[in-house]
């Protein structure tokens, strides 16, 4: 027995788990389920990623702790992961004691080790909030090109990088404040006194090739010492004997692993946590990441773990990022999809068959056609497994009292058993997506032996009573078989296989087939996706998206202005101005409205016709100052019936409300009906 932990990375506990996340967690999680189903102690663990500036900030806007906040967000992500079926052995947080401990201890080992560096380096710093801005947390006119609004690292217009302070007119995107620069006291881990064992340790059959390659450039080209402190205030662990400066939350992160694990084992007997962590341990390791932290787990962390005397892991696994439908996941299109807006929605299983089915050993990004993703679903899993079962189920109950015949084929089992090797052989080498065109090869086999013995005309002939219990036994033997390599993949749908085959599936007891056995009766396994699904999940996608930029801008601080203005709405293209038919209108009347405070109800004359606009602009003129005044008019707006009557369209008028709103006196004005650009 293989002695495996496994972990995929920390979520930030800031925000809510989406589909992009999903990709990683479901494939760790196969992999998970299928070393478990071959009888290996695999232990998945993970946690959520608690410490950090963002997450500090986040709760600071929302008016609770930083403690608050990362509970409720752990809960709402062990809900999410549940939903999934991604079945951890622990879910923990780093902001845990045994993460703490972990911590100092690897710390204080790298110091003894003499591999901290200690000096003083000079940052932006936000004298208003009194901190220190990371570079995302400035933003400015780029130096190089003069495109506006660009973060402190570089410009997404020119991709120039630079520092924060070489912005033109830096601000402080937290309080809006100007930066400036500001001297501390830093902590530097020496990573390149680890060389060395980077360039042997990256290409000993760590990493994947494409990974190995990329980081041989950053190897030659030198690496960099890399700074582990942060300045008070922060939300993370004082660094031991040093107050007011904290570990940096990448630090404390990986180690978050072992913290993990350590929680675990603590509960249980069958697992030893130096066992696994010990110097040359002979258990496995395997740590699955997205290509973005790469140089995270692959440089400092297996260096770390080095230099404190811990064992390095065995491999680390990278996957490519999700797009959907070709693009990057987006708020505005709706594509930008929660865990948690999925699941209203959709069947999780369909999510993990459609990724599993996309999944290959190399970090090429995914894409989640939406079509293609119901297309496939449907005919897979549908149409082609689910269906084995559905036609020869019946039989079994109606005629053979749920027992399957006493005899199998066991030629054309053979074939099924056999492809196990293989498919076993594309799950470890995480190439799911091989593994799932396998056992569909399968399902095509296993139902064009339905089609030709085609049960339901054996059925007719009661006299070949002995030849349909046989097929339809076969069938019963094969979908087992198929259920048994798509387990991983499918635990719902495996657990309710189970179930209805009244066995337990496993990769050792594929290899005797169900013969004189009792099923149950049989219940639909799975219901097709349906595309109106899909689409009321975008739109839910799209809403929860809008609702969530509306309470952002109500805690984000807003850009500082002098006179305390509503902040300018989100630009819109020229087309979509040039939408908007604004004219010169003649105020004809004015008039009172019964039981209405703030309307008047208005005639406008725009020389070829007439409008009726109700308008709230009572405040400021009285129905017989307005009459005879000229006005600008939205007169293309689409008319509302209001609770007065129908209103054709929208009166413009300037300043800032009250008494003082302002229109046109008519030597001011342009001709009533003129079009205004
Ligand atoms: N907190 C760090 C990881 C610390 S590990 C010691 C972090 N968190 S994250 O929430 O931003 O990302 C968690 C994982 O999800 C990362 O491996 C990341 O690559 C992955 N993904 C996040 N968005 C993704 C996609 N759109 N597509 C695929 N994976 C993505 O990074
Ligand atoms: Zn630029």
């Amino acid at each position: 027995m293989r002695k495996i932990l496994v972990t995929s990375a920390l979520p930030y506990a800031n925000g809510p788990i989406h589909l992009g996340h999903l990709l990683e967690y479901i494939q760790t999680d196969i992999w998970v389920r299928f070393q478990k189903s071959r009888g290996e102690q695999c232990t998945y663990v993970c946690a959520d990623d608690a410490h950090g500036t963002a997450i500090m900030l986040r709760a600071e806007k929302e008016g609770i702790t930083p403690e608050q906040l990362i509970d409720r967000i752990n809960q709402e992500h062990q809900r999410d992961f549940a939903g999934f079926s991604v079945g951890f052995d622990n879910y923990y947080s780093t902001h845990s004691p045994e993460n703490q401990t972990l911590a100092e201890s690897i710390y204080t080992a790298l110091d003894k080790n003499g591999k901290i560096a200690r000096r003083s380096i000079t940052q932006a710093y936000d004298p208003e909030k009194e901190l220190f801005l990371a570079d995302r947390f400035v933003k400015g006119t780029c130096p190089k090109c003069g495109a506006e609004d660009q973060y402190g690292d570089n410009c997404e217009n020119c991709s120039a990088t630079y520092s924060p302070m070489e912005l033109i007119n830096p601000v402080s995107v937290i309080s809006g404040a100007t930066p400036i620069e500001k001297d501390s006291e830093h902590f530097f881990f020496k990573l390149p006194e680890f060389q060395d064992f980077l360039s042997e340790w990256t290409r000993s059959g760590t990493l994947q090739d494409q990974i190995a390659n990329k980081l041989s450039e950053w190897l030659d080209a030198g690496l960099q010492e890399w700074d582990i402190s942060r300045d008070a205030p922060y939300f993370g662990f004082e660094i031991p004997e040093q107050p007011g400066k904290y570990f940096y939350v990448w630090l404390d992160a990986p180690i978050g692993y072992m913290a993990s694990f350590k929680n675990l084992c603590d509960r249980r007997d069958d697992l030893d946590f130096d066992e696994y962590w010990k110097k040359d341990s002979i258990t496995e390791l395997y740590h699955f990441i997205g290509k973005d932290i790469i140089n995270f787990h692959a440089l400092f962390w297996p260096a770390m773990l080095s230099c404190a005397d811990y064992r390095t892991p065995t491999a680390v696994h990278a996957h490519g990022f999700v797009t959907v439908n070709g693009k990057k996941m987006s708020k505005s299109r709706g594509t930008f999809i929660k865990a948690s807006t999925y699941l209203e929605h959709l069947d999780p299983e369909y999510l993990r068959y459609y990724f599993a089915a996309k999944l290959t050993s190399n970090v090429d990004d995914l894409d989640l056609n939406l079509e293609d993703f119901a297309q496939r679903v449907n005919s897979d899993l549908v149409g082609k497994v689910v269906n084995i079962a559905s036609r020869c189920a019946g039989f079994i109950t109606k005629k053979f009292d749920g027992q399957l015949a006493a005899q199998a084929n066991n030629e054309l089992l053979q074939q099924f058993i056999e492809a196990g090797d293989q498919i076993a052989d594309f799950y470890e080498g995480r190439e799911f997506g091989k593994a799932v065109r396998k056992i569909m090869e399968l399902a095509d086999i296993a139902n064009q032996y339905i089609d030709e013995q085609a049960p339901w005309v054996v059925a007719k002939d009661p006299e070949q009573s002995e030849l349909l219990h046989e097929i339809c036994s076969n069938g019963i033997n094969m979908f087992r078989q198929l259920m048994t390599y798509l387990g991983p993949i499918l635990p719902v749908m495996r657990e309710k296989s189970e179930a209805f085959l009244n066995t337990e599936l496993s990769w050792d007891a594929r290899e005797t087939l169900l013969t004189a056995h009792a099923i149950t009766k049989f219940k639909p396994l799975m219901t097709r996706v349906e595309m109106p699904k899909i689409d009321s999940m975008l739109e839910a996608s799209k809403e929860a998206a809008a609702a969530e930029a509306q309470l952002g801008k109500k805690y984000d601080a807003p850009a500082k202005q002098e006179n305390n203005a509503e902040p300018i709405a989100d630009e819109i293209e020229f087309d979509d101005f040039a939408k908007v038919d604004l004219r010169v209108a003649l105020i004809k009347n004015a008039e009172h409205v019964d039981g209405a405070k703030k309307l008047l109800k208005l005639t406008l004359d725009l020389g070829f016709t007439e409008k009726q606009v109700f308008s709230g602009i009572k405040s400021a003129y009285a129905p017989e100052d307005l009459v005879g005044k000229h006005t600008v008019m939205v007169a293309n707006l689409k008319p509302r019936k209001m609770k007065f009557g129908m209103s054709e369209g929208m009166v413009l008028a300037a300043g800032p409300g009250g008494k003082d709103i302002w229109l046109l006196e008519p030597h001011e004005g342009a001709q009533p009906g003129m079009r205004i650009m």
